[in-house]
């Protein structure tokens, strides 16, 4: 389907990957309707933004321990039934790619905690091309100036990064709800410090000789060689070479692969318009 290269369904103006069902207004309904329990904690991001890695990081971090089993409660494609939900151990972490208000209501209501991972445009589109060529469903087959546009003019899942990223900043600024901004460039640099942030967020009171272990434990070749416990995909989805492309390099920077010089200053216009009332700053190297 030219049209529709990455199989996206369409909701109230935002597009959703293959696993919102034809639709996504079924699912979304479903998730809404979630019964919050204590202590439950959201990590909410845009695709290919250093989920994983943040997961990693904060089961770590309210376990209190390096060795424990990595769970990935994928919220969005996962079926949503009470049994699913309630054979998650609590305090239970979800990971969503939602937008802040199509969180569960009880969970909104509860004023429970949420870390919003932030990592800078140029990444974000290069990780999510070579993403969507590999995953199962989704096979994308176009090249590289044609997932740049589709990015730019917000056809991808979630849709527009820059309305993502901005829904979310208002949200915290309105300061009604316990929201710690995390970005992927300033843990690359100071994986420790972000860490002692998080925890202090979450009331967690670890200190510096845990928190570094937390971060080496967590580095990008110590998760890629280990598998994950649980996924929520179908074997279709996440096949055995999945390690490969949810751990694909890990650095920043790795946009100029791919960017024309004149792909980098479009995006930096387009930024420019769609962020004039955004307080972030996004480093590119
Ligand atoms: P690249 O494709 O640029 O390598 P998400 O988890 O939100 O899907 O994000 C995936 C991106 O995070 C991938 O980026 C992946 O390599 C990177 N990543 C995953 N684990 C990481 C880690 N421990 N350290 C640094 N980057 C990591």
């Amino acid at each position: 389907n030219n049209s529709n290269p990455l199989k996206l369904t369409e909701s109230s103006g935002i597009l959703y990957p293959y696993y919102f069902g034809d639709d996504p207004r079924v699912k979304l309904k479903n998730i809404k309707n979630i019964q919050s329990k204590t202590g439950d904690i959201f990590l909410c991001s845009y695709p290919k933004s250093g989920t994983h890695w943040i997961m990693e990081m904060v089961n770590m971090l309210v376990a209190g321990s390096i060795e424990h089993p990595t769970k990935f409660n994928f919220l969005d494609p996962m079926i949503i039934s009470d049994q699913v939900l309630d054979s998650i151990p609590c305090p239970r972490i979800f990971q969503s790619h939602l937008r802040f208000n199509q969180l569960p209501a009880s969970f909104l209501k509860r004023k429970g905690k949420i870390i919003y991972i932030l990592r800078n445009p140029k990444d974000v589109s290069v990780s999510l091309y070579h993403f969507v060529q590999k995953e199962g469903r989704t096979k994308y087959t176009g090249k590289w100036d044609e997932f740049f546009q589709l990015f730019l003019n917000a056809n991808v899942g979630y849709s527009s990064w820059f309305d993502h990223v901005l829904s979310w900043e208002r949200e915290k600024e309105k300061g009604r709800h316990p929201i710690h901004f995390v970005f992927y460039e300033a843990l690359q640099k100071d994986a420790v410090t972000e860490l002692d942030r998080m925890s202090k967020f979450l009331s967690l009171n670890h200190p510096h000789s845990f928190l570094q272990s937390v971060a080496e434990c967590s580095k990008f070749t110590k998760m890629r060689n280990q598998q994950y416990l649980y996924h929520p995909f179908p074997a279709d989805v996440m096949d055995d070479n999945y390690i490969d492309y949810l751990f694909r390099k890990g650095i920043v920077g790795d946009w100029r692969t791919l960017f024309s010089e004149e792909q980098s200053m479009q995006l930096d216009e387009v930024c420019k318009a769609e962020m004039s009332d955004s307080k972030l700053a996004f480093s590119y190297e």
